[in-house]
């Protein structure tokens, strides 16, 4: 088939090269030249592992290509898909912007039936808005179907997930853009579940705030774990022994961030309160992630003494998890605001990501922690795990530790003279 993915960021790029090497043909459009002009030549635009290679055969092969071109672009492919960004305005909502403007353009330029599939997390309804934006476009009435498909991949594992999902998700009520769709996924291995557009579209926004609550749920139990000297990790595991509770998800620490989680449990919320009704669950969901970072600054200030004025913190890890530069909605950024506002010094370090502001940001970790005076790891980066802590002792000002993913042993940092605080994990 001919594909057309509309938007080349993260999830458009994977979804791209995923289908070129089920067989298909694969044009990437976008709007930005810069990005267009980089995977032109092979280069991706953002860090993702294994997603370089991929990107090099299609380009070289000529499986995938990339245009600005959007008349042309609409007209030669029959299946586009809509992986615009969909970002959060103030009040939590999803803004649709970009959505609207690519339904516009199919609208205006398409010749001949289209089936438009919005991969973007979208609220509950817009694949209606789309159908509307796309008809109210028209010169003259073309048929077309919007199909709703989320998209559950995780950055950092995206070609695994792409490639193994646990299901597909298929929202259409037309027949013939359903047969299309269950033709293009019928190499995965994976359960198929149609259903309708709105439905399809719930299922995103449900399962991303249902995990974002299994962690805010455990970030909260290691609270009452912490007081009680209960290992939060023991317990985790006991729980996800559980086949119903499921092992994933529980490990506590710094809070979720990210573009999805935040994003998406805001507006699910917000979806909630426009058709009159609330979701408790989530807005608690929403208040623990958002202390979550908070605990340790009190935890630094009580072991430092009580403020942390002029005191130099040097934090480990600015992207929101392991294997990506993205720092979107980032635990460590919300870290280092609240460590500024006490008038501490942050001396920064991150195996990818740079950042500017009013942060030192050093090469090396030697250099980061050199004489500060508490470390504080806040990404799990296997870098961070593999550190060889009795050698760098030394060059550490005061030995206090605050492991925020606990991915340290804590008697083995104690046997080496740390005063180690992990998140609950006793
Ligand atoms: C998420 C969803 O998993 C994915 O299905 C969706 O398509 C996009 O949003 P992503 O944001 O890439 O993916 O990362 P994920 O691995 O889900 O982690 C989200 C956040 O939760 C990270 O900050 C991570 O560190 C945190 N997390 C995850 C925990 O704190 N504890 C856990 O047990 C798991």
């Amino acid at each position: 088939m001919n594909i057309l993915i509309v938007g080349t960021g993260y999830v458009g790029t994977t979804t791209g090269l995923v289908f070129c090497e089920k067989g298909h043909q694969v044009t990437g459009l976008d709007l930005d030249e810069k990005k267009i002009k980089a995977l032109k030549t092979g280069k991706l635009h953002f860090y993702e592992p294994f997603l370089d290679g991929l990107l090099n055969k299609h380009v070289t092969n000529e499986t995938i290509k990339f245009t600005k071109k959007a008349k042309k672009a609409i007209k030669e492919n029959d299946v586009i898909f809509i992986c615009v960004g969909t970002p959060k305005r103030s009040d939590g909502s999803a803004d649709l912007t970009y959505v609207k403007n690519v339904a516009e353009s199919i609208g205006k330029y398409m010749t001949q039936y289209k089936v438009i599939v919005t991969k973007s997390t979208v609220p509950v309804g817009t694949a209606d808005l789309v159908t509307k934006w796309i008809q109210e476009s028209q010169a003259e009435a073309i048929p077309f179907d919007v199909v709703s498909n989320p998209e559950f991949l995780r950055e950092g594992s995206a070609l695994q997930d792409a490639f193994n999902p646990d299901r597909i998700v298929i929202g259409t009520t037309s027949e013939p853009a359903r047969k299309i769709m269950r033709e293009l996924y019928q190499d995965f291995s994976c359960p198929i579940l149609e259903t309708n557009p709105k439905a399809s579209e719930m299922i995103k926004y449900a399962a991303n705030s249902f995990l974002a609550m299994k962690i805010s749920f455990i970030n909260e139990l290691a609270r009452v774990c912490d007081v009680l000297g209960i290992n939060i990790n023991d317990v985790s595991t006991g729980m996800g022994l559980d086949n119903r509770i499921g092992p994933q998800f529980l490990k506590a620490g710094m809070g979720y961030g990210g573009s999805c989680f935040p994003k998406d449990v805001n507006a699910l919320i917000q979806i909630a309160k426009e058709n009159e009704t609330t979701l408790t669950i989530l807005e608690k969901v929403v208040e623990v992630n958002e202390t979550q970072p908070l605990i340790f600054v009190e935890k630094m200030k009580q072991a430092l003494g009580g403020d942390l004025k002029n005191k130099t913190i040097a934090l480990l890890g600015l992207s929101f998890k392991a294997n990506t530069d993205d720092t979107r909605e980032s635990p460590s950024l919300f870290l280092i605001e609240r460590l500024l506002a006490e008038e501490a010094k942050v001396r920064v370090h991150d195996p990818i990501v740079k950042i500017t502001g009013p942060t030192e940001q050093f090469q090396t970790i030697e250099e980061t922690i050199s004489r500060a005076d508490a470390l504080v790891i806040c990404t799990d980066w296997d870098e961070y795990k593999n550190i060889d802590w009795a050698s760098i002792k030394p060059l550490i000002g005061q030995p206090y530790l605050f492991d925020g993913r606990n991915i340290l042993d804590k008697d083995l940092m104690e046997s080496l003279g740390f005063h180690y605080v992990g998140v609950a994990n006793h």
